[in-house]
């Protein structure tokens, strides 16, 4: 496989210390020596334009609707990794079942069954993908800022699968086109003003939360408010720094009554580290449960990244509810994973070949791609 264009300095480093989640986003390896990113990367919300999120939102749906014998041709054999040093089955599943939908080969690499068992670094592994001719690597990490690292020491694109308490920007892509199937007719024309009038309260586990992170710097950029709700332990003040349009309210109920969207967040036992909380007492004032969605929240959305822990952020009932869009998200992962799949490798249309969701899939012939000659395009 060619060298890619993008250089890898010297020495990666993980950006130190690493911060809490709410603290000011990660430094980008370009924006620290200057060097240039590989295309396609995606670790941040921040590495998109609002242009990228729509163009993003409009391909996910064009690779929905193809014809899927078509859409296997787009990334026939190209080689992609998926590098998971922590449990996951939504992201690991839709990010596999995306990339093979697109006909690329996968790779699955756990920290249980590989190399990375007897020590082998997170730098050492990806070199080790590449030379094994990955063109992409799908990466979850415990770190927050590991998948900089790994792209700085691949030159790979890297697609977060989450790190640490940083970011999961496929999960607010997902999130964000779950909620403008309902509330904008799925519209994939997005901009600056497209959720303006919507206020999203994200309850729960705020400091530990990628997820929260995620959405609360994506949503805000596309005109949404963002309400930040939990005790202060789980939700220290400077969450409201994080960037415009995010404001914090402790009280549930008073939150509940002002939005259109209420995502719920999992408590991270395998995070606290130390932090106490009172679960009773948790649920007791933030818990989503049927009375106090019918009282305060009759019509809002119910969201939740999972996994969910039924009882206790929310009830069974609730989860399962009429309002409840959790089975939906996780569906709504495999066009947004495939999307990001194909703009990885190469294989996305630009502004003007997007497809707007109500059009037609796409016939035989245009997937042909005559401005990107196979040959040319394949790097592997
Ligand atoms: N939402 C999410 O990241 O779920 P998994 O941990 O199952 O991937």
């Amino acid at each position: 496989m060619p060298a890619r264009k993008a250089a890898a300095p010297s020495q990666p480093t993980l950006p130190s210390p690493l911060p809490p989640t709410l603290q000011p986003a990660l430094p980008k390896p370009a924006e620290v020596d200057g060097s240039v990113r590989p295309r396609g990367s995606v670790i941040s919300v921040l590495d998109l334009s609002t242009a990228d999120v729509a163009s993003i939102l409009a391909q996910a749906t064009r690779l929905e609707n193809e014809d899927p014998l078509a859409r296997m041709k787009r990334l026939l054999k190209r080689r992609v990794a998926l590098l998971f040093y922590e449990s996951s089955t939504r992201t690991r599943t839709s990010f596999e079942l995306a990339a093979k939908s697109l006909g690329a080969d996968t790779a699955l690499i756990s920290s249980q069954s590989s190399s990375i068992e007897k020590g082998e670094s997170l730098k050492d592994t990806g070199i080790t993908l590449k030379a094994l001719g990955a063109e992409c690597i799908i990466l979850r990490h415990l770190s927050s800022g590991a998948p900089y690292l790994l792209e700085a020491s691949t030159g790979l694109p890297i697609l977060n699968g989450g790190d640490g308490m940083h970011e999961h920007p496929s999960q607010a892509l997902l999130d964000l086109r779950t909620m403008l199937a309902h509330l904008r007719d799925g519209t994939a024309e997005v901009d600056e003003t497209t959720l303006q009038g919507v206020t999203v309260t994200i309850c729960g586990d705020i400091l530990h939360s990628r997820v929260a992170r995620s959405n609360a710097l994506l949503l805000p950029r596309l005109g949404a408010q963002v309400i930040l709700c939990g005790p202060t332990a789980l939700l220290p003040e400077i969450a409201a720094q994080i960037g415009p349009g995010v404001t914090i309210e402790r009280d549930f109920e008073k939150a509940l009554a002002a939005s259109q969207v209420v995502m719920m967040l999992r408590i991270q036992a395998e995070r606290l580290s130390g932090l106490h909380v009172d679960l009773e007492e948790y649920k007791s004032r933030y818990q989503a449960n049927s009375a106090r969605m019918d009282k305060f929240a009759a019509n809002a959305l119910l969201m939740h990244p999972g996994p969910i822990i039924r009882g206790l952020e929310l009830t069974s009932e609730v989860a399962d509810g009429p309002r409840s869009l959790i089975a939906e998200q996780v569906r709504h992962g495999v066009a947004i994973r495939m999307a990001l799949v194909a703009r990885a490798l190469d294989r996305f249309e630009d502004k003007d070949h997007a497809t707007k969701p109500t059009e037609k899939p796409a016939t035989t012939d245009q997937l042909a791609h005559p401005k990107t000659p196979a040959k040319k395009a394949r790097r592997g």
